[in-house]
Order: C-alpha cells, then sequence, then structure tokens
C-alpha cells in the first residue's frame, strides 16, 4: 500500500516508515521539517536498503496535499505531524490551534476532495485527563484537559468522530499513545530533542552520558508505590508495529474507533532510573524537585483492544526500551563530538 505519513520524517513517523517499508509497503514522508532532519530518510535507507520518498511541505497547504495525494496514489494517511510540546503550549497556544487543528482540517478537505477516506490519527492518553480508574479503557470517558496540546488531541479526535458520523464511508483510527521511548536497535533514528529535552526519558540519557548534570524527578510525593510518577511506556518500535497492524483494519472497517497503543504495565520514575543505570551501566544522579504542574500520578492502559482488533501487541520490556535508547543516545554523543572536532 501507499501510504503517506504527515509528519514522517519525526520521531515516530520515522520508525513507522521504517517498519512499514520493511512490510513491503510504500511510505510516503511529508513534512516541513519543523522538529526533523532531512538526513532522516538516508538513516532509513542504512536500516532497510531504500529511502523512502520524501516531500518536504506543510500540511495547511491544501492545495499542495491535494496533488500529494492523488500524484503518489495515496490509499491512507498516518496523520503524526504536529507541535507537541506541553509546556510550549501554554506559551503558544495560536501556534498549537494553528498547526494541529487547522493543519488537520485542511489535511481532511485535501482527502476529501481526492476522495482519500482512511486516516489513522496519532492521539495521545493525555485524553483521558486524570484517571478515576486503571487501567485506562478506551471506554472510559475522555477528561478535561490540562493544557492547549492536550485540548488538540481531544478536539480532533471529535472532528474525526463527527467526520465520521456524518458520512459514514470514512474510516479514522485514533491510536491513543501512551509513553514512547527507546529507539530502533540500530542507534540509527530516535528522538534528540532540541535544547533541553521536557520527556523524562531523553532526559536521563543526556545525564547517563554527561550531557547534563542532574535528573529532576518531578514529585515524590504521589499516592504511588515509590512516591514518583507511573508511566505505561511503549518502545517506539512496538508502536511503529502498532500502526503497521491497525492498516489492515482501517483499510477493511468504517467508522471511527480509538485504540490505546500501551504495554498494560506502569513504571515508576525511579524504576525507569534504575533501569537505564543498568542498561547504561552509568550512575544517574537525582535531585527531588516539586511536582510538575498538569501532570497525573500514574497511568497505564488496557492495551487489549488492540490485540483483539490489530492482532497486535507490544513485545519489547524495559530492558529493550533502555538497551536501544542507551545506543541512540550514544551514537548522537559520537556524531555532536565528531561535528566539534
Ligand atoms: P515529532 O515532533 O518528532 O514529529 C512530528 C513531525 O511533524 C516533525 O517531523 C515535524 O517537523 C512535523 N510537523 C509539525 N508540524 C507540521 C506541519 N504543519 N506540516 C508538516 N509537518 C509538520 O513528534 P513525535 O514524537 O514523532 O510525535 C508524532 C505525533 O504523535 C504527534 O502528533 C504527537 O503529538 C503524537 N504523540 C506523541 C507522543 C510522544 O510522547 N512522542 C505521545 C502521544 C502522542
Ligand atoms: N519527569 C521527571 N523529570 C523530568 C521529566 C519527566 O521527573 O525531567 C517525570 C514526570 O513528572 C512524569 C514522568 O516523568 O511523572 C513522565 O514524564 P514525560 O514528560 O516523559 O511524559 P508525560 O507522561 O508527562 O507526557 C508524555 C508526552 C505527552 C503525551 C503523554 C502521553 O509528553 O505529549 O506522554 O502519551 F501526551
Amino acid at each position: 500500500m501507499r501510504v503517506l505519513l504527515t509528519g514522517g520524517m519525526g520521531f515516530i513517523g520515522s520508525h513507522t516508515a521504517v517498519v512499514l517499508q520493511e512490510g513491503g509497503h510504500e511510505p510516503v514522508l511529508y513534512d516541513n521539517l519543523s522538529n526533523a532532519d532531512r538526513a532522516v530518510t538516508g538513516r532509513i535507507e542504512q536500516i532497510t536498503g531504500k529511502a523512502p520518498k520524501f516531500i518536504e511541505g506543510d500540511i495547511r497547504d491544501q492545495a499542495r496535499m491535494e496533488e500529494v495525494l492523488r500524484d503518489e496514489k495515496i490509499d491512507a494517511v498516518i496523520h503524526f505531524a504536529g507541535l507537541k510540546a506541553v509546556g510550549e503550549s501554554v506559551v503558544k497556544p495560536l501556534e498549537y490551534y494553528d498547526n494541529n487543528i487547522i493543519g488537520t482540517l485542511r489535511l481532511l478537505e485535501a482527502m476529501r476532495a481526492t476522495g482519500v477516506k482512511r486516516l489513522i490519527f496519532s492521539s495521545s492518553s493525555t485524553v483521558y485527563g486524570t484517571p478515576q480508574s486503571l487501567p485506562l479503557r478506551e471506554s472510559d470517558p475522555t477528561g478535561e484537559a490540562t493544557n492547549p496540546y492536550g485540548r488538540t488531541k481531544l478536539q480532533i479526535e471529535e472532528i474525526l468522530s463527527d467526520l465520521c458520523r456524518a458520512d459514514p464511508t470514512w474510516s479514522c483510527i485514533c491510536l491513543r499513545y501512551f509513553n514512547p521511548i527507546g529507539a530502533h536497535p540500530s542507534g540509527l533514528i530516535g528522538e534528540d530533542p532540541n535544547g533541553i529535552p521536557n520527556n523524562l526519558m531523553p532526559y536521563v540519557a543526556r545525564v547517563a552520558s554527561g550531557r547534563l548534570p542532574v535528573l529532576n524527578v518531578f514529585g515524590n510525593d504521589y499516592d504511588t508505590p515509590d512516591g514518583t510518577g507511573v508511566r505505561d511506556f511503549i518502545h517506539v518500535m512496538d508502536l511503529a508495529r502498532g500502526h503497521a497492524a491497525a492498516l489492515p483494519y482501517c483499510m477493511s472497517h468504517e467508522g471511527w474507533k480509538a485504540v490505546n497503543l500501551g504495554c498494560g504495565r506502569g513504571y515508576s520514575v525511579l524504576e525507569i532510573v534504575a533501569a537505564f543505570e543498568k542498561a547504561s551501566g552509568r550512575k544517574v544522579p537525582v535531585n527531588f524537585a516539586p511536582r510538575r504542574a498538569g501532570d497525573i500520578a500514574a497511568n497505564w492502559a488496557d492495551p487489549s483492544l488492540a490485540r483483539e482488533l490489530f492482532g497486535w501487541e507490544a513485545q519489547c520490556n524495559i530492558e529493550d526500551m533502555c538497551r536501544d535508547g542507551w545506543n541512540f543516545e550514544q551514537h548522537r554523543a559520537a556524531e555532536l563530538a565528531q561535528k566539534q572536532s
């Protein structure tokens, strides 16, 4: 199948492109490079033996999207493109609504105009808000998002649901990701945020390699076994395989569906630190800091619907995630050292 990956040059998109290519599909990567490097296609070529097609463009450019959907004879779209930094979304709400909401509307209009009505959307467990019970099931109510980024995910889910209700020939699957971490085992692609990382795993990796001095643990007084936040971490390769598994379902069913992609168990911040220390053989010094605004104590998924509908379940454990995250960090650190010399 020919699959358009909006935001395909980013962290999750690039891993999904690898899995799709290895599965015999032809991904076309459409990205404005606002948070990605054009070297990604070459890295995918090193992994799979073939560079995927890359088209530089913005999802808000409807005419261009229509052209690409037609010219590339696209069968389905996986929509990763968007801005994703929670803290930044509080400071720049208009940029987030413009990119994520307006961008999605333009994409949907382009899809309607070209008759491509198969969409898989990158949603997030953030749509559940503060969980009333755990594990989280898709039938649980969506909650109150605590920031503009989270609100864009909820609003896009609702837009897609309204669209499928109005025109039942559409198929829209919202994949609610839990916390993706790790990297491709080759160390060639992974997550390397600019500046100081917001998320736990890239931060821990940089402390282990000495690029940052100490990890601030945000809160150790939560109602969790060791007092620190608990999350359902999922290897990005498992997440990528989840998209490939959702594709045949999306092609053969109509209507709207939300499906969790998680492992089904939680690890605390301190458990992640310990696992990363073991994988890297390095010490990760921690400093206990106050809770971060908007954080919840714990969340983890009930991943059984993905198994039932797509025949998918996560295969990698926390050791795999930390090993591959550390391998990627070492590759990046070596590349940076080479650039500086
Ligand atoms: P990423 O920033 O690495 O990838 C997003 C890509 O979209 C980037 O390559 C960026 O250049 C591109 N992009 C942004 N705005 C664009 C636009 N207007 N037009 C074209 N391209 C544009 O992020 P990621 O971690 O790979 O996340 C992918 C998707 O998954 C996002 O929608 C994100 O909100 C969602 N998600 C991510 C996580 C996570 O923890 N990483 C969790 C839940 C959901
Ligand atoms: N944490 C620290 N120190 C840090 C960074 C994080 O202690 O430097 C803690 C947080 O307080 C939280 C846990 O580590 O308890 C995980 O935090 P992340 O920032 O890695 O992840 P979140 O669960 O807050 O959010 C992430 C993405 C969201 C997405 C959500 C669910 O940032 O975009 O997962 O998929 F919506």
